[in-house]
């Protein structure tokens, strides 16, 4: 199964991508998470992508191709993937078709998680993750059971995004709404696109993309 996950900062792209990975043993590829690793690392690379993250900007379209293209070309990829903050440009999503198509290996399905703007800041600045296992936390929605110590892991070290300030996250919503959201006709006109209302229960979105994807594979045994 080949799917992208679609939506603004915040919407539950990471949540959501991480529930799927382990549900149908397919790999998350989240831009995000290669940058912050390239950051994190000192790389030239990192200490480019730090400056443009930090102004909530995104990095060029060739770069961004080129990582993914690098990274799906690997073996773990050959059962599927879902694409996590990629594509965000309409630019990003014709390369994405053609490097696909010359692989023979289509996409089947783009999910699009539709949250509000106002929501979108609330979540943001009270998200947090475990350091050792990336598990994402909030404040207000998703507290570790046992406070001080990761759910998934045990571990005691959590970590806070340096882009998830007010600021920031004002320059990513509107590069959202300006570069990407444009890509929901794009993939709506080539029948892959599929909607699901973000602001439920964390486990309510998990269970609608359960279904949508349960009617993919459906389909697919079907044909
Ligand atoms: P990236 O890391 O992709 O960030 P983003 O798109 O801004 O999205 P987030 O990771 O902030 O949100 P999410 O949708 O994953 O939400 P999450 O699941 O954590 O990109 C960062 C930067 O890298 C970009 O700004 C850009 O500079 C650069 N970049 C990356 N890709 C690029 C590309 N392709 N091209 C160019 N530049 C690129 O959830 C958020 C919080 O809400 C969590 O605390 C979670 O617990 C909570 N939550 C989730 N769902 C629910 C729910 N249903 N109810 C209540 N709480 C919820
Ligand atoms: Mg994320």
């Amino acid at each position: 199964m080949r799917l992208i996950l679609l939506g603004p900062p915040g919407a539950g792209k990471g949540t959501q991508a991480l529930r799927i990975q382990e549900d149908l043993n397919i790999v998350q590829l989240s831009t995000g998470d290669m940058l912050r690793a390239e950051v994190a690392s000192g790389s030239e690379l990192g200490q480019k992508a730090k400056e443009i993250m930090d102004a909530g900007q995104l990095l060029s379209d060739d770069i961004m191709l080129s990582m993914i293209k690098e990274r799906i070309s690997k073996d773990d990829c050959a059962n599927g993937f879902i694409l996590d903050g990629f594509p965000r440009t309409t630019a990003q999503a014709q390369g994405l078709d053609e490097m696909l198509r010359s692989i023979n290996k289509p996409l089947d399905a783009v999910i699009e998680i539709k949250v509000n703007d106002e929501l979108l800041v609330e979540r943001i600045s009270a998200r947090f993750t475990c350091a050792s296992c990336s598990e994402g936390y909030n404040d207000k929605f998703k507290l570790p059971q046992q406070e001080g110590v990761c759910d998934k892991c045990g571990g005691s070290d959590f970590s806070r995004r340096d882009d998830d300030n007010a600021q920031t996250v004002a320059a990513r919503l509107a590069s959202y709404h300006q570069q990407t959201e444009p890509l929901i006709p794009f993939y709506k006109a080539k029948s892959l696109l599929f909607s699901v209302d973000g602001m439920q229960d964390i486990d309510v979105v998990t269970e609608d993309i359960n279904s949508i994807l349960k009617g993919l594979t459906d389909k697919k045994i079907s044909i």
